[in-house]
């Protein structure tokens, strides 16, 4: 049995006092329950220290949402994985398919990122999915293939489990249209399928696999109960402490 994992992408959201309301009132939620479920939240750059003071004493896990692939350098306006590392962070969103559409990162980029990132002790979440033109052309399996390949290319075995796979359709994202739960578990097998064709049967049944893209308290537990779907990478509905917390108790 995987746990379940759900993970707030605040995206380009909250300001300094936005932060703190924000995370005193999912504490206060969270604190009358005692959920199995794994949660992070993944402020931007500008909330990861006031963040990871405000979590301390609770069960929440913080992540940022991008980190750079150099150790360090003359790369103006970039964050490094030791930086990171040192607020606390735990998780680092990788791959988005913000951060390849609209700052073209490839997917060698991207797999630099995510050996960099776990050089410095973080866990990647690292994104695939496809674009509606993709899926409409029939691309959808051979787009995440490539990105699960490229992405994962010379990543050893023992490393392999210390990334979270985001399956995040780039159709869904934002634009209320939420994969169904047959379609995103299609996916899900599928990715699960291809881990176990890289690596092996144990890593594949180890490894977890979040959906992402419009996943709301109305949908999440339908989601949530497909077999390879191991919880959620929730973008707006978790900006409200409300119905992120709803969507954290359907993954209970
Ligand atoms: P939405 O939940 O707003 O569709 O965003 C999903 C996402 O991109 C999470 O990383």
């Amino acid at each position: 049995m995987r746990q379940k994992f759900v993970a707030g992408n605040w995206k380009m959201h909250k300001d300094k006092s936005e932060t703190i309301e924000l995370i005193s009132s999912l504490k206060n939620k969270l604190s009358n329950f005692s959920v199995i479920t794994e949660v992070a939240i993944c402020p931007p750059f500008t909330s990861l220290e006031l963040a990871s003071e405000l979590i301390k004493n609770s069960t929440l896990k913080l992540g940022a949402q991008n980190v750079h692939s150099e150790p360090e350098g003359a790369y103006t306006g970039e964050i490094s994985a030791k930086m990171l590392k040192s607020f606390g962070v735990e998780y680092v969103i990788i791959g988005h398919s913000e951060r390849r559409t609209y700052f073209n990162e490839s997917n060698e980029f991207i797999n630099k990122k995510i050996k960099r990132a776990i050089e410095f002790d973080l866990r990647p979440i690292f994104c695939v999915g496809e674009t509606l033109n993709e899926r409409e052309a029939g691309k959808t399996f051979s787009v995440v293939e490539e990105q699960l390949i490229l992405g994962l290319q010379g990543i050893s075995e023992s490393d392999l489990l210390k990334i979270v796979i985001a399956y995040e359709p780039v159709w869904a994202i934002g634009t209320g249209k939420t994969a169904t739960p047959l379609q995103a578990q299609e996916v899900h097998f599928f990715i699960r399928e291809k881990i176990k064709s890289i690596y092996d049967t144990k890593s594949s049944e180890k490894i977890k696999i979040l959906y992402g893209g419009s996943v709301k308290p109305e949908n999440a537990r339908d989601l949530f109960l497909q077999p390879d779907i191991d919880g959620g990478l929730i973008g707006g509905a978790c900006l409200n402490p409300d119905s992120f917390f709803k969507i954290i108790l359907s993954a209970e």
